[in-house]
């Protein structure tokens, strides 16, 4: 029989970012010298703290609609500022992110995405082939290439890339093969090649956006995703994938048990935890060993 067990993934505690407060539908967070007020829907519990906290935050979001907002009260924020992740785990794995308010309410990094960082470390083995789809600003990427990891790194959008390089070269690594590409074109041209990774990691958005701008729905792709990874990646590989759309770790795993029957899946929620114990979910993340 093979083996299933939901659990809760929790990063290790940040010199660099903390939780500091959740609730009424916003999330308080330190990123290293800036507290940023953002909204968390998830969060449907009272403030925990008191409110005088919350407005010493040095900016907070102000949404405008589903995916539309601005940031106000942003005088003491700079541009641009710089975050480290230090692994406690690993004397190599250092990564520096380069950080600014300036797409939606995200700023660069998804902090709670260290548990991955460290569990791709833990994994990956020197020159192995690492794919990373829908991969943003580079977290699973740069860890792998400081694991010594041949890295392809697949973003639809160029400015991210770009934005990615920064944190490379940040980060004092080099050597990431650049995609900027819709990650299920990619992913099929890989297939037809018969190319193959050790693993593959993918992060795919609700609503997606191809380098032509053209819409992309994840539920009617999701399937089609999962085959075609299950296709690249090597009979003794692994697979990471995390979601922010919605769907349940249990879904997440029925749909990869229908592609791989016989390996071996964790699947829970990936949450980040309070500078007071509380958890916050944000996703859902299966990793899967085969
Ligand atoms: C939720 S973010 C991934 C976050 C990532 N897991 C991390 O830890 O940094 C989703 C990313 O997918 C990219 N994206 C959206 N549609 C895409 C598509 N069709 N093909 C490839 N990348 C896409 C976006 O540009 C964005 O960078």
């Amino acid at each position: 029989m093979t083996s299933h067990k939901s659990i809760r993934f929790i990063s290790d505690t940040w010199e660099d970012y903390a939780l500091i407060d959740s609730g009424d539908g916003s999330k308080l967070e330190r990123f290293n010298q800036y507290v940023l007020d953002r909204p968390e829907p998830v969060a449907v519990w009272p403030k925990g703290l008191n409110l005088s906290k919350w407005d010493k935050a040095d900016a907070s979001f102000e949404p405008t609609g589903k995916m539309k907002g601005y940031w106000q009260n942003i005088a003491n924020v700079p541009e641009k500022w710089m975050l480290e992740y230090r692994s406690p785990n690993h004397e190599s794995l250092k990564l520096k992110f380069q950080l600014e308010m300036k797409r939606f309410k995200h700023v660069g990094v998804f902090p709670e995405q260290a548990t991955n960082w460290e569990y791709i470390v833990r994994k990956i083995n020197e020159g192995d082939r690492l794919l990373n789809l829908f991969a943003y600003t580079g977290g699973a990427s740069l860890a792998a290439k400081s694991a010594g990891a041949d890295v392809t790194h697949v973003d639809a959008i160029r400015q991210v890339i770009d934005w990615t390089r920064v944190n490379m070269e940040l980060s004092g690594l080099d050597g990431i093969r650049w995609v900027v590409e819709d990650a299920l074109k990619f992913l099929k041209r890989e297939v037809k090649r018969g190319n193959k990774y050790n693993a593959v990691v993918l992060d795919p958005p609700t609503w997606g956006l191809g380098p032509k701008n053209e819409k992309w729905k994840l539920d009617h792709y999701l399937e089609e995703i999962v085959e075609l990874v299950a296709a690249v990646v090597e009979p003794e590989g692994f697979i990471v994938m995390n979601t922010y759309s919605g769907i349940p770790p249990t879904s997440l795993e029925t749909l990869w048990r229908r592609v791989l029957p016989k390996a071996n899946m964790v699947s829970g929620e990936l949450c980040l935890q309070g500078s007071d114990g509380h958890l916050l979910s944000t996703g859902s993340l299966i990793r899967i060993e085969l």
